[in-house]
């Protein structure tokens, strides 16, 4: 039945599936956006309803919420759970340092919130994702509505000094209209190809006025499990600096694929 699976989406649920293990009972757990994160929080609500395991789930975006809730997974806000043991959550681009690139769904900030204030960052992954230097994948920003075309100005007048190959910034759209965040703002993407000294940029970035936060999430990420069309995944581990390989039980993912 695996066949039913394209191989994305059986490096994804792999990815997902090995990353729940992580999760023990009585923790609380930040839950990420996007595809592979969707996977995830199916991946940890079939072990919610069949093992009863016991978690609180804290979502980084309303449509995560909203998907745990439907998979049988407790929600709580970030405010009630204060401090998380783990969060697991996908990303755009990482590098050998486990240096992210985030916010392709729009989800940045409550993302990076609800992973700096856990114990441990799960990245989730697909091989399409590593990269050796972060950038090719357009940077996004979230930025307040409040005189956002000032800010998009400003910030491509900084990037002239930075260690990028590309300058431009775009307002993400909705159709005809702009995005717009959980948090009720709008999304920059920068597209700069390349990006030399993603620590710097971060700290510069969220000195302009009208930015509230970037995407570039440094020193925040513990592992990267990367899975594969074939079943297999990679585990790195940044502070243990091991690499493991092992093959994932791909059973049951078809029944979690057609409710996502
Ligand atoms: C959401 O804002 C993003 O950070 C996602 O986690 C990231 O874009 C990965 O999404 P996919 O798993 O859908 O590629």
């Amino acid at each position: 039945m695996s066949g039913d699976l394209s191989p994305i989406d059986t490096a994804k649920f792999v990815a997902a599936r090995r990353a729940v293990d992580f999760v023990e009972d009585g923790m609380r757990v930040g839950l990420g956006t996007g595809s592979t994160a969707a996977w995830m929080v199916k991946c940890l609500g079939e072990r919610v309803r069949e093992e009863g395991l016991k978690i609180a789930g804290v979502p980084t975006s309303s449509r995560t919420a909203e998907l745990a809730r439907q998979v049988g997974i407790d929600v709580v806000s970030l405010d009630e759970a204060r401090w998380l043991d783990l969060t697991i959550d996908g990303t755009d681009e990482y590098d050998s340092e486990l240096a992210l690139i985030k916010g392709g769904g729009g989800a940045l900030l409550q993302e990076k919130i609800v992973a700096t204030a856990s114990d441990r960052m799960i990245v989730i992954a697909d091989p399409s994702k590593r990269v050796e230097t972060l950038g090719a994948f357009p940077l996004p920003i979230e930025v307040i509505p409040f005189g956002w075309q000032t800010s998009k100005a400003l910030v491509e007048e900084m990037l002239e000094s930075m260690d990028v190959l590309g300058q431009s910034a775009t307002l993400r759209m909705n159709g005809e209209a702009p995005y717009v965040t959980d948090e009720g703002n709008h999304i920059l993407d920068l597209h700069l190809r390349r990006i030399g000294n993603p620590r710097q940029l971060s700290l510069v970035l969220n000195q302009v006025p009208g930015v509230v936060e970037n995407g570039l999430f440094i020193d925040i990420c513990d592992m990267v499990v990367t899975g594969h069309g074939d079943g297999r995944v990679e585990v790195v581990d940044i502070e243990e600096g091991t690499l493991a390989e092992e093959q994932i039980d791909i059973a049951g993912a078809e029944n979690l694929f057609a409710d996502i």
